[in-house]
């Protein structure tokens, strides 16, 4: 009766890995109980996420490698995997549920960065037009929320500029604003296959310092200011007064990545019996609504709509 903070299935957005072809269902081994699935399968569990009251699936492509280049051109393909999608989504379910594409050149390169590697530097300015022609292909394939991962400076007000040009004016932009260079996304790497394109190689030069919290402000901020929908912190248990500091300065709606290695982490304990799985799941989201979050990116979507309608 007094409890402050509630937890319900539109708080949660269900990323989802989709693989090229028809019936395939291929688990993620560092993520148990996380599939991926090609467009066919990813339907049926668009339809569950529905059924169950979650808000968006928000999507990310496993790109065949012979697809990936350099310059990580497949993200330009209006049929690549991401779009092709999405439109599915779109023509099956109409607005039925949110379509989150995630605009970065990550699954698309051979070096497994975010942006156009020159010279072995990431290069921010001549990746901001590659982003921004992703993201209009993306929304008129369908997604209603186009989500840039990739922390280039500037990346927002470019994107929003050219929806707008295209028209796209009703496309939501849910920027990853304090984005963390953190190695809790190393099963995500696994599942997209970025990994071992990635090799030694780090995302230190644009995503954030794990030692800062002003200066996610600050990039909350110019976020914001170029014409973000939706500001999302990432990863999340690690990072809750980040999320809890942005929520109670700027007051706008506010997401969270419970990523890919706090998953595992869980499951992990879970699968050994060392942790009660559904009471930890429920529990670790309850704390983001908490901190502040409006919404929860995590693997869990599905299994916690479940267990919240029981
Ligand atoms: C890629 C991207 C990453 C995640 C979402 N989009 C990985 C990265 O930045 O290397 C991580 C999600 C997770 O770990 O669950 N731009």
């Amino acid at each position: 009766m007094v409890a402050e903070t509630r937890l319900d299935a539109r708080n949660l957005i269900w990323p989802l890995f989709i693989l090229p072809g028809s019936g395939q269902c291929q688990p993620v081994e560092s993520l148990p109980g996380v599939n991926r699935y090609s467009i066919d399968l990813l339907l049926v569990q668009v339809e569950k996420a529905i059924r169950l009251g979650i808000s968006a699936v928000a999507l990310f492509p496993v790109t065949p490698l012979e697809l990936k280049t350099e310059d990580g051109r497949e993200a330009l393909n209006p049929y690549n995997l991401m779009c092709s999608a999405a439109s599915a989504i779109r023509q099956r379910f109409g607005e039925e549920i949110g379509v989150v594409c995630d605009v970065a050149l990550d699954p698309y390169t051979t070096h497994g960065q975010d942006g156009l590697l020159i010279d072995g530097r990431i290069v921010n300015d001549p990746t901001l037009d590659v982003l921004s022609q992703q993201a209009v292909l993306q929304a008129q394939a369908g997604a209603t929320i186009i989500a840039p991962s990739d922390m280039m400076d500037g990346r927002v007000g470019a994107i929003r500029s050219a929806l707008d040009a295209a028209g796209l004016t009703e496309t939501l932009i849910m920027s990853y604003a304090a984005k963390y260079a953190s190695a809790f996304y190393g099963p995500f790497r696994d599942a997209v296959g970025s990994k071992g394109n990635l090799g030694a190689g780090n995302k230190k030069t644009y995503q954030m310092s794990p030692a800062n919290s002003s200066e996610a402000m600050h990039e909350v901020a110019l976020d914001l200011r170029e014409g973000a929908d939706i500001v999302m912190v990432k990863p999340g248990l690690p990072y809750l007064d980040i999320v809890q500091r942005v929520k109670e300065h700027f007051s706008v709606p506010t997401a969270v990545y419970q990523v890919s290695g706090e998953y595992a982490m869980l499951i992990a304990a879970a699968e050994r019996g060392w942790l009660e799985r559904e009471a930890v799941i429920l529990e670790s989201l309850l704390a983001f609504r908490r901190a502040g979050a409006d919404l929860i990116l995590t693997y869990f979507a599905h299994d916690a709509a479940e267990l919240l309608v029981q």
